[in-house]
């Protein structure tokens, strides 16, 4: 199992290149299925989930060329409507088919995905749109069994604000007779992306970004080409890995619109931000001001930053409540960052993190995705050496963290 080692305490300055949004390229390679025409993909991260959802789109037949990066997916010969247990169980993101497969083949089997790390993640909401539009769905050992000659447009009102259950439901709706309204629609960029390329491949969607989509399904839909979006969760990363070793870099090729909220957060720790059209700058001097926050759905702050935030709180000076609303047990790393001497206390939903003048380097163990990536931030700031173990969680997410930060003068290799 790879470990990253880090020796602490290096300022950062030079250029990071984002890559494309991982939770924007899972369901955009989804749609691939929904079309008999070839879709062109660039800007897709090159990341482990995203390899893991092209094995799952390969195995139901959608055939995926990669030309030096550049993907070109051909739904002509889809015959598999199945997602097994096994792909599922690695990643989540898998019940993005079920829309697609229904939409397009009128069938589906997909494994339930199971808890996860950061809480329960049911998938109820999926299913209740998907029967709103007229599917017949029956779980059975562990499966979601779904049916319907063709789906017929609804008007569907999600309890929460589900990211992926939007998706799915968008997905659907495109191919379903007749007018789909999605009321309570999650907002975040991600969302809109998969929108625009199914506009692109001759959806009818009106109210992207908004939290009411109305959708006219169409017979079917086209090939097309798209950009996946600039992965706003990496961008945040590194803003805050900046912010907590101090230094200047720029990001190049994201924008600073898809993430406001973080960015607010960051002036008030101290950080100087600027920005252009496709780039961001961050200059940090001096120890960070601790700042509170409450996770909640775009465009608010996203829970995907909450962890690496906190690390940069860490060693802020005073006091600070970070307050998570969307999952349930998403604070893993409190842990680990409190056994680089951090000072935090958790009661429920909320924590509270006592800033410290210094961590100190120690073996640190990474739980989920956005975990590790606070742990690589605490032990960039941190004095001594830092090992995060189990960092096949971060390569889920981050496309080679480690030469990223090395090659803006951080002290980070991997251990094989
Ligand atoms: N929920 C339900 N029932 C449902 C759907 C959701 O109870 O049918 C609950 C969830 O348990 C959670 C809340 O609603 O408490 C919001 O979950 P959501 O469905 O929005 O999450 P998701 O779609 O499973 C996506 C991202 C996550 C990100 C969340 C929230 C992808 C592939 N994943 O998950 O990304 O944290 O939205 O923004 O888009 C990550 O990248 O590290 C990551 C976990």
């Amino acid at each position: 199992m790879d470990k990253l080692l880090i020796r602490g305490g290096r300022r950062l300055a030079g250029e990071i290149e984002i890559a494309g949004a991982k939770n924007a390229a899972l369901p955009i390679l989804c749609a691939g299925l929904l079309t008999a025409d070839t879709i062109a993909l660039s800007n897709v991260p090159k990341l482990q989930d995203v390899a893991t959802i092209q094995k799952l789109l390969r195995q139901m037949g959608l055939s995926i060329e990669d030309k030096a990066g550049a993907l070109a997916l051909h739904g002509r010969d889809v015959t598999k409507l199945e997602a097994p247990y096994e792909m599922v169980k690695t990643m989540r993101a898998s019940i993005l088919v079920l829309g697609p497969l229904l939409a397009r083949f009128g069938e589906a089997k997909v494994s339930l995905p199971g808890g996860c790390a950061i809480g329960s993640r049911p998938v109820d909401q999926h299913i209740k749109g998907l029967q709103a539009m007229g599917a017949e769905i029956r779980i059975e050992a562990g499966y979601i069994y779904a049916k319907a000659k063709r789906l017929k447009g609804a008007r569907i009102v999600t309890d929460m604000i589900t990211v992926t259950g939007t998706e799915n439901l968008l997905m659907a709706a495109t191919l379903a007779d007749g007018v789909t309204v999605l009321e309570n629609a999650a907002r975040e960029p991600e969302v809109s992306d998969l929108a625009n390329l199914l506009v692109a491949m001759g959806a009818k969607i009106e109210g992207i970004g908004s939290d009411r989509l109305l959708v006219t399904g169409v017979p079917e839909l086209h090939g097309a080409a798209h950009a996946v979006i600039a992965d706003r969760i990496e961008t945040g990363t590194f803003l805050c890995a900046v912010a907590a070793t101090g230094g200047d870099v720029t990001l190049k090729h994201t924008r600073a619109d898809l993430l406001n909220a973080v960015i607010d957060k960051l002036r008030d720790a101290g950080a100087v931000l600027t920005s252009g059209q496709d780039w961001i700058r961050v200059q940090m001097s001096g120890r960070p001001k601790s700042v509170s926050f409450r996770t909640t759905e775009y465009p608010g702050f996203p829970t995907d930053m909450q962890a690496q935030l906190m690390a940069l709180n860490c060693i802020a000076e005073g006091r600070s409540r970070v307050t998570e609303t969307i999952f349930e047990n998403r604070y893993m790393h409190v842990q680990e960052l409190n056994r680089l001497g951090a000072s935090i206390e958790t009661d429920s939903h909320t924590a509270v993190v006592h800033g410290v003048s210094k961590l100190i380097g120690a073996p640190v163990m990474a739980t989920d995705l956005r975990a590790s990536a606070s742990l690589v931030i605490a032990g960039l700031a941190a004095e001594g050496e830092t090992l995060v173990d189990r960092i096949y969680h971060l390569d889920r997410g981050y496309d080679r963290m480690e030469v990223k930060l090395s090659a803006v003068g951080a002290d980070i290799q991997r251990i094989r």
